[in-house]
């Protein structure tokens, strides 16, 4: 029987264009009317786990109730102003407080709304500091095969020619990949590097650190990662740490970039930023590339900006949820959701219908063993239908699962997920 879909659904259904779905034959998008921690609450009373921390920007869990008050109290004052020739506190503060905490010596932040425009300017700030320091021809852009960075078409080409973005790629500039070295391929991508780097031309490398997410959550070791930085900043290449996914605690450290002994030009930061309240998006850079910038003409200046740059509301939210997780409390919960992972991973790892079963800090990573190649194949639909059927939101990326959860999850709803993970390795209609 066909279910009757709800009022909400089927207005949607008229009027709004989902992302990243094709919108003859998706899913009926689920009303959602209230979050509450964990949980999202469905028009028709169900509830779900949010396993990925929607979209992976939610921290805290829903509706925290301190990061509301700050949002109240920030839109009562000022909710929002020009951030050309004008300041606040609230930028302020989160500038001061994040380039301490930062891997590297940050010394500047400039502030966009999302992942994507932090990483654009990212980019153009690597290829401008070239320009500005007399060295034109260092235009060449690295980057890893598989990697992800954003829709936007300076971040889709960042990210090199792929399925995704097959419709542009007349559009999108030339970048030169290499293959991120995961366990067993380090020599072969550090030989891909060099070959590249033999050539004066190359302006920077961008990287998504020890963890490539969108591209099917493909871990590699920092030891491999602290080479190619070595040898980028040998050969005078700015090195762009694209944090947005596994910053703010993802892995085992508050960045990713903390396990390396080098250390990045730029770090791009979103998602976890605001804790998942609202957009907001950070390039933070070093003295020198700032310092390129400074000089008489405006042609030197860096011409950027977005009409909501540094949101008053979105800068007090993301001051609240850093609150939030420099608290004891909070390292607490990352470190018990991290060991819980790691020891599933132990359980389960020689399971037959799995290919890999591996956690990095709170991500736990599964993928299961399939002969479908394509990305949207029917066991990732399958999937994603049996953990809604039990209140559970998981979005598999093909057949990669994936556990992100906010930081708020306790020992028992970690082994509901677990044990729902079980029952799908079990069961005789996925295999
Ligand atoms: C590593 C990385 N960079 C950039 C982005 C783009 O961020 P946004 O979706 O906020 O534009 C994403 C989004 O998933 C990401 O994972």
């Amino acid at each position: 029987m066909v279910p009757t879909l709800s009022t909400l659904t089927q207005i949607d259904q008229h009027c709004i264009w989902h992302p990243y779905t094709q919108m003859q034959n998706a899913f009926p998008p689920i009303p959602i009317v209230k979050g509450q921690g964990l949980y999202l609450y469905a028009e028709d009373g169900k509830s779900y786990i949010d396993g990925i921390s929607s979209w992976w920007v939610n921290l805290h869990g829903h509706a925290h109730p301190y990061i509301i008050q700050k949002i109240v109290k920030q839109a009562e004052a000022l909710e929002h102003v020009i951030f050309a020739d004008f300041t606040h506190p609230p930028a302020i503060e989160l500038a001061q407080r994040l380039l301490p905490i930062l891997p590297g010596k940050m010394t500047k932040v400039f502030y966009s709304d999302n992942g994507s425009t932090a990483v654009e300017i990212a980019l153009k700030m690597a290829i401008q500091y070239w320009k500005n320091r007399a060295k034109p021809h260092k235009i060449k852009i690295i980057s890893f095969k598989n990697s992800y960075h954003g829709d936007t078409f300076g971040a889709m080409s960042a990210a090199g020619r792929n399925g995704f973005n097959r419709h542009f790629w007349q559009h999108l500039f030339a970048v030169e990949t290499i293959t991120p070295p995961t366990e067993g391929n380090e020599e072969n991508t550090f030989a891909q590097l060099e070959a590249i780097l033999n050539g004066e031309d190359v302006a920077c490398f961008i990287f998504e650190p020890l963890l490539l997410g969108s591209g099917g959550m493909i871990s590699y070791s920092a030891a491999a990662l602290n080479h190619l930085l070595k040898r980028c900043r040998e050969k005078e290449v700015l090195t762009i740490a694209d944090e947005v996914m596994t910053g703010f605690g993802r892995t085992d450290t508050l960045f990713a970039c903390d396990q390396l002994q080098e250390t990045p030009d730029l770090i791009c930061l979103s998602k976890g930023l605001t804790g998942g309240f609202l957009p907001l998006g950070v390039t933070a850079c070093t003295k020198d590339i700032f310092e390129a910038f400074l000089g008489d003409s405006l042609q030197q200046a860096f011409l950027h900006g977005h009409s909501y740059t540094a949101n008053p509301i979105a800068c007090s939210t993301a001051n609240g949820s850093l609150d939030l997780l420099l608290s004891a409390s909070c390292f607490d919960q990352r470190k018990m959701i991290a060991r819980k992972h790691a020891h599933f991973c132990a359980n389960w790892q020689e399971h037959p219908h799995l290919k890999r079963c591996e956690s990095v800090g709170t991500i736990l990573i599964l993928e299961f063993s399939t002969t479908e190649t394509s990305y949207f194949h029917s066991m990732r639909d399958q999937l994603y239908q049996f953990f809604l059927s039990k209140g559970i939101l998981l979005r598999p990326l093909g057949n990669v699962l994936y556990v992100m959860p906010p930081y708020c999850i306790s020992e028992e709803e970690l082994e509901y997920i677990y044990h729902n993970i079980t029952l799908t390795l079990e069961s005789n209609e996925l295999f």
